[in-house]
C-alpha cells in the first residue's frame, strides 16, 4: 500500500539534479565522441602512453617513411612528423575495424605538409574491396602549410582506410579526416550519434574531463619548457587553441589523448545540450590507487593560478586575458561556469584537504559566486571517507563529491543512505555511481536508488552515473552507460533509467509511504531481477519462463541454493549468492529498448513458497 500525502511539502528538486559524467576512459574521446576518424594523426603516439606504441601505430608504410623528431617539426608542441620518401605512401587504419564511411556523405580531409621542392599528394579512401571515393590530388609546395580536400563516399564501409601517397619527398603532420556531418555541424566537432544520445538524456550538468584522468601525472613538472614532455599533468591550457598546437599527452587509462576534444569543446558541448558545465581540476594529491602528495609550493601555486585562469576562460569578458582566448576560438559570450571540482578520489584526506583549502581560498577570494566542490575519496564508507567528510564538514565546505560502485543489492539496501545526512552540512555531489552490471536488474536497482536520492534532494544536489561511454573494443572499465564501435552506438538499460529520470525531473518531492510485502508469485512481465528472495530457505521451487513457453531458469533447490539451470545463450555465474548473466553483449541484447526480439522475453516467474502458497 502506498500512501501519498499531496499536501505535505517534500524537498525541492533542482533542474540540474541529474547530469552526466564524461571521462576519456574506454576511448570515449579519440575514436569516440571526438569525430576525428584518423588514429594517431600527429605521429605522437609513444611508449610513454602505452608500452606497445610507436609514432607509426595505426599506420602502415609502403616504400620509405619514418617518424622524425627534429627541428624541422611543425611546431614546438607537435614534436614528431612523418618524413615520406618519393614514390611512397602511408595508410591509416582508424579505430575498431577501420574508418566508417557512408555512401553519399562528405568527409573533410586535411593535412599539414612541407615539400620544399614541391610534390603532389594523392589521397585515397578505400577498403579491401576497392575505392570508397574518388581519389584527391593535393599540390604541396614550400614550408609547412595546411591543405584540404573533400571526399564524397561512393560506398558504405566499416573497414575504410585513408592512404596518402607522394610523388616527391614530403613531410606530413596532422593527417585528418572528419565527417562533414558532425553534431550541430561544428568544426573540430563531435560524433553525431553519440552526442545526440547524450543530448537525449537532457542532462542538468556535464562533469568533465574525469575521473582518474585528471590525476594523470598531476605532480609532474609543469614548467613552460615541459609543455611537450610526456606524462605531464593534465592541464586544461594544453587542450585549447588550434588543434595542431595541442601537445598530446599520456592518458591515465593507458593510451594517448590528442586533446582534440578539449576544454573549449567541453564547454561548447555543455552549452549545446543545455547542461551546466562542471570541470574538475587536479589537487596535487593522487588518488586512484596511489597515495602520494607533493609539497612543491611553486607547483601548487601554478595549479591554483590555472584554476583561476580557467574560471576567467569560461566567464571572463572577451577583453580579459583568457576570455580573449575563448573569444578567438569562436565564443565571445561567457560559458556561465558556476561550479568547479577540485581533486578526484584522493586516498589521503588530510593531505587533500590542506591543498583543497588553498584552492578554495584563492577561488572564493576572486570569484565568491563559484561553488568549489570537495572530495570524499574513493569509497562509500570507511576511515578515509569518514575523515574526509569530517574535514569537509568542519571546514564548512559547500559541496562534497562522493563516488561508489557497488552490487545491485547494495543499492536496494541503501535507499535510505541520505535520509540521515546532516541537513546543515555540505551538500552532496554524487559524482560517480553505478551498480556492477548493465543487466536490467542493475538498471532497476539504480532506479530504486534514485528515488532515495530524489527524496533527499535537499542534500543530494547533483548525481551522475559513471562512466558515460565505452568503445566496445577498448574497454578499461565496465559497466558503462552508452556503448559504441566505429559504426553504431547503443544505450544500456541503465541509460534508459537515466533518461527516464532526467527527462522527468519534478519540482518538489511529494512524500509517500509504502507498507506491506509485494507478492512475488504470478506473472511478472519483464521482471528479470530475481534476487535474494529466491532461496531454498523460503521456496520449494522457482521457475522463469518466457512468453513462448521456454524455460529460462529453474531451480527446485534439490541441490541446495543457487542451482539455477539456464536454458539458452550467454554466460552466467553465481555472484553474491545470485544467479547473474555476465555476458555483457547478451545483456545488452536482452534489454535494449526497441529490440524486435524483446516480445519473446515476456517473462513469467512462478515461485512456490515452502508454506505452499
Ligand atoms: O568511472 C571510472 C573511474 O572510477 C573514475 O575514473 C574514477 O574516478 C573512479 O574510480
Amino acid at each position: 500500500t502506498i500512501t501519498v500525502d499531496p499536501a505535505a511539502q517534500g524537498a525541492a528538486i533542482d533542474d540540474t539534479m541529474y547530469g552526466v559524467f564524461f571521462e576519456d576512459i574506454n576511448r570515449a574521446a579519440d575514436g569516440g565522441l571526438y569525430a576525428e576518424l584518423v588514429q594517431n594523426r600527429s605521429f605522437e603516439y609513444s611508449t610513454a602512453d602505452n608500452a606497445s606504441y610507436t609514432p607509426l601505430t595505426s599506420w602502415s608504410v609502403t616504400g620509405a617513411a619514418e617518424a622524425v623528431n627534429d627541428s624541422g617539426r611543425l611546431n614546438e608542441r607537435n614534436r614528431t612528423y612523418l618524413s615520406l620518401g618519393a614514390g611512397s605512401s602511408v595508410t591509416n587504419a582508424g579505430y575498431n575495424t577501420g574508418i566508417r564511411v557512408e555512401q553519399g556523405k562528405k568527409y573533410d580531409f586535411s593535412v599539414w605538409a612541407r615539400a620544399e621542392g614541391g610534390t603532389t599528394l594523392t589521397v585515397t579512401l578505400k577498403d579491401a574491396a576497392g575505392t570508397l571515393a574518388t581519389a584527391r590530388q593535393v599540390a604541396v609546395k614550400g614550408g609547412w602549410a595546411r591543405y584540404q580536400a573533400t571526399f564524397t563516399a561512393t560506398r558504405t564501409s566499416n573497414r575504410g582506410r585513408l592512404a596518402v601517397a607522394t610523388t616527391n619527398a614530403a613531410a606530413l603532420d596532422m593527417v585528418s579526416l572528419f565527417p562533414r556531418d558532425t553534431y550541430k555541424n561544428q568544426p573540430n566537432g563531435l560524433r553525431k550519434d553519440l552526442a545526440e544520445k547524450i543530448e537525449a538524456l537532457r542532462p542538468g550538468f556535464l562533469r568533465f574531463p574525469g575521473g582518474c584522468l585528471v590525476n594523470t601525472g598531476s605532480m609532474e613538472d609543469y614548467s613552460e619548457a615541459s609543455g611537450w614532455q610526456r606524462e605531464r599533468s593534465y592541464q586544461w591550457k594544453d587542450t585549447i587553441g588550434p588543434v595542431e598546437q595541442r601537445a598530446t599527452n599520456a592518458n591515465f587509462w593507458g593510451y594517448n589523448q590528442s586533446y582534440g576534444l578539449g576544454y573549449y569543446e567541453y564547454f561548447r558541448f555543455a552549452e549545446d545540450i543545455g547542461a551546466m558545465p562542471l570541470p574538475v581540476v587536479p589537487a596535487l594529491v593522487t588518488g586512484c590507487g596511489q597515495n602520494k602528495a607533493t609539497d612543491d609550493e611553486a607547483l601548487l601555486k601554478r595549479h591554483i593560478q590555472d584554476a583561476l585562469d580557467l574560471i576567467e576562460f569560461a566567464n571572463g569578458p572577451a577583453t580579459s586575458t583568457w576570455g580573449k582566448v575563448r573569444a578567438r576560438m569562436g565564443h565571445p559570450r561567457p560559458f556561465h561556469l558556476t561550479h568547479i571540482g577540485v581533486g578526484n578520489e584522493e586516498n589521503l584526506p588530510h593531505e587533500f584537504y590542506a591543498r583543497f583549502q588553498k584552492f578554495r581560498a584563492a577561488i572564493e577570494a576572486k570569484y565568491p559566486e563559484i561553488t568549489v566542490v570537495s572530495n570524499s575519496g574513493p569509497d562509500d564508507s570507511g576511515t578515509t571517507f569518514e575523515t574526509a567528510w569530517k574535514l569537509n564538514r568542519e571546514g564548512g565546505v559547500d559541496m562534497v563529491d562522493e563516488h561508489y560502485y557497488n552490487s545491485p543489492q547494495w543499492f536496494l539496501q541503501n535507499n535510505d543512505r541520505y535520509d540521515s545526512y546532516d541537513r546543515n552540512g555540505p551538500k552532496v555531489f554524487l559524482g560517480e555511481y553505478a551498480s556492477q552490471g548493465n543487466a536490467w536488474k542493475n538498471a532497476l536497482a539504480e532506479a530504486a536508488y534514485m528515488t532515495g536520492l530524489e527524496r533527499n534532494a535537499d542534500v543530494v544536489k547533483l548525481a551522475s552515473y559513471a562512466p558515460l561511454l565505452a568503445n566496445e573494443d577498448y574497454v578499461q572499465w565496465r559497466p558503462d552507460m552508452i556503448w559504441f564501435n566505429n559504426r553504431a552506438s547503443w544505450g544500456s538499460a541503465n541509460y534508459e533509467v537515466q533518461k527516464l529520470f532526467m527527462n522527468n525531473v519534478g519540482d518538489r518531492v511529494v512524500p509517500s509511504r509504502a507498507t506491506g510485502t509485494p507478492s512475488v508469485s504470478g506473472p511478472i512481465t519483464g521482471a528479470v531481477g530475481l534476487s535474494t528472495w529466491a532461496t531454498s530457505a523460503a521456496y520449494d521451487d522457482v521457475k522463469v519462463t518466457a512468453g513462448n513457453g521456454s524455460t529460462l531458469l529453474s531451480d527446485d533447490f534439490s541441490g541446495g541454493a543457487a542451482q539455477w539451470k539456464h536454458v539458452g545463450g550467454g554466460s552466467w555465474s553465481v555472484q553474491d549468492g545470485q544467479y547473474v548473466q555476465t555476458d555483457a553483449a547478451a545483456e545488452n541484447t536482452l534489454v535494449t529498448a526497441g529490440d524486435p526480439a524483446w516480445k519473446d522475453y515476456d517473462l513469467h516467474v512462478k515461485a512456490t513458497k515452502k508454506s505452499g502458497k
